[in-house]
């Protein structure tokens, strides 16, 4: 039988990856505030998202996961105020999202990184500069980016600033997506500047869209009256890394008394670092009601992830676990398919979803940690021949990414080199795909989509009529 499960219960098991501070009280006096602070969340916002999710593992839906690697209190392009920050991130995710549904048909689960991603688990717990060693940036709520000692303390403060910014984020999200922003009929409007062979073919795409809307109107359909085409639903997710935090924003949900949320965010995951089965973040995901992520690297186990899977699901609720695969280009076509068919064997319910990014990180001639956008491809198609050879639905793709145009992934369209990346590298931890590389890559994801489609839809009996 499981061990009973309290939100305290991970204080009992093994940990790491957790910061040091040096004023324990502090961080309880933190924690404590936190804990009478309003929910970001409602339950029933995760429950949706889990129901959705559910269609997903069912081969119905994708899910389109994505934001930054690591979130900033201050805008590190410093050219940008935050809120244009937090809409260039959503025009971008909603060109995404039309290119997906639109051109392969399939309903788009949209998932931010975004309004809480400020925790980041560490290769190394020091970073080493010219000689002097400090510890190493472990996110906005935890320590400062600056390379100082006095930065790189962790400082409990940051739980009450990354929860002004989670909500402040999430409401300028909820106002655009509900607000007219996110409406089909702007579709030509949230057009960027993109090179002439994506922008052609998005214009041509919202071109088709207008028709289609400008056709059904014609055909009596009054517009303003199906809320699906004037807003979205859009929800956020983070990693569950910093447990303290996690914790003080678990509430009860009033409308299933006895089960637990984590209003922090719509969904968390558990990084490929922490998930070590008798240890705490793992102990803390599988109470609480949220449909949960599991980061599958290069040393994943089919044995221990069989194991997670029984612990973080027990009941194999569809939608409730996205088992996200990062195993890198080089091993996904021997890794995944040993994993599908155990998960398959077991009459396990999983949404399958590819993280190309994490994998495929490389250090630059120019020093820059990169990752090349061919190799972020690569990945992805190998993910998608995977699923198509073992008959199962490749269930969605998770990206570091962002709206603005940095230089921080080489290739693409605009094929920035070693030598570009210098221009516009701006992120806090791991290299994104600029505006027009995510972009790109929805149109290069469409079309496997597509194929996937083409493949698993069966036609209609000659028989059936018409
Ligand atoms: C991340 O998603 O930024 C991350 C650290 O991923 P992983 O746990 O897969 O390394
Ligand atoms: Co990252």
């Amino acid at each position: 039988m499981a061990e009973r499960w309290t939100r305290d219960s991970w204080r009992n098991k093994p940990i790491i990856q957790v910061p040091e501070y040096p004023d324990q009280a502090a961080l309880q006096n933190v924690e404590r505030q936190l804990a009478g602070y309003p929910p970001l969340v409602f339950a029933g916002e995760a429950r949706n998202l889990k129901e959705a999710l559910g269609r997903v593992a069912n081969g119905e839906g994708f899910l389109l996961q994505g934001g930054d690697c690591a979130e900033s209190f201050t805008d590190p392009s410093a050219n940008n105020i935050s809120a244009n920050n937090i809409r260039d991130f959503l025009r971008v995710f909603l060109q995404m999202a039309v290119v997906l549904t639109y051109a392969a048909s399939v309903p788009v689960v949209k998932v931010g990184r975004i309004a809480g991603q400020f925790a980041k688990p560490r290769s190394s717990p020091v970073e080493k500069k010219n000689g002097i060693e400090l510890p190493s940036y472990r996110g906005d709520i935890i320590n400062g980016p600056e390379f100082t000692a006095a930065a790189r303390v962790p400082d409990p403060q940051r739980l009450i600033e990354a929860y002004r910014h989670s909500a402040s984020t999430l409401n300028l999200i909820r106002a655009l997506t509900h607000g007219g922003y996110a409406s089909l009929g702007r579709v030509h409007q949230w057009m960027l500047d993109l090179d002439p062979k994506s922008g052609q073919r998005y214009t041509e795409l919202a071109d088709r869209i207008s028709e289609a809307l400008a056709f059904m109107q014609a055909c009596g359909l009054d517009l303003e009256k199906h809320p699906e085409l004037k807003t979205t639903d859009f929800y956020t997710s983070h990693e569950a890394l910093l447990l303290g935090f996690e914790q003080a924003l678990t509430r009860e949900d009033s409308t299933h008394p006895g089960t637990w949320c984590a209003t922090s965010a719509h969904m968390v995951w558990i990084g490929d670092r922490t998930r070590q089965l008798d240890h705490a973040h793992v102990d803390f995901c599988r109470g609480i009601i949220n449909p949960l992520g599991l980061k599958c690297g290069p040393s994943s186990k089919i044995d221990e992830m069989l194991r997670l899977i029984d612990v973080l699901n027990p009941e194999n609720e569809p939608g409730r676990l996205t088992l996200i695969v990062r195993t890198g280009a080089e091993k996904v076509g021997e890794m995944l398919p040993q994993m599908i068919r155990a998960v398959k064997r077991e009459g396990k319910s999983v949404v399958w979803s590819c993280d190309p990014m994490h994998g495929n990180t490389i250090t630059a001639t120019t020093g820059y940690k990169t990752r090349p956008f061919d190799l972020i491809l690569k990945e992805l198609k190998s993910f998608f021949q995977v699923h198509a050879a073992e008959g199962t639905h490749a269930g969605g793709v998770h990206l570091e990414m962002t709206g603005q145009n940095v230089t921080e992934c080489t290739g693409g369209a605009h094929a920035i080199t070693d030598e570009g990346l210098n221009a516009r590298y701006h992120t806090l931890c791991d290299p994104r795909l600029n505006a027009e590389q995510a972009i790109e890559m929805a149109f290069l994801m469409a079309d496997l989509l597509k194929a996937e489609r083409a493949h698993r839809v069966k036609p209609l009996p000659a028989a059936a009529g018409l």
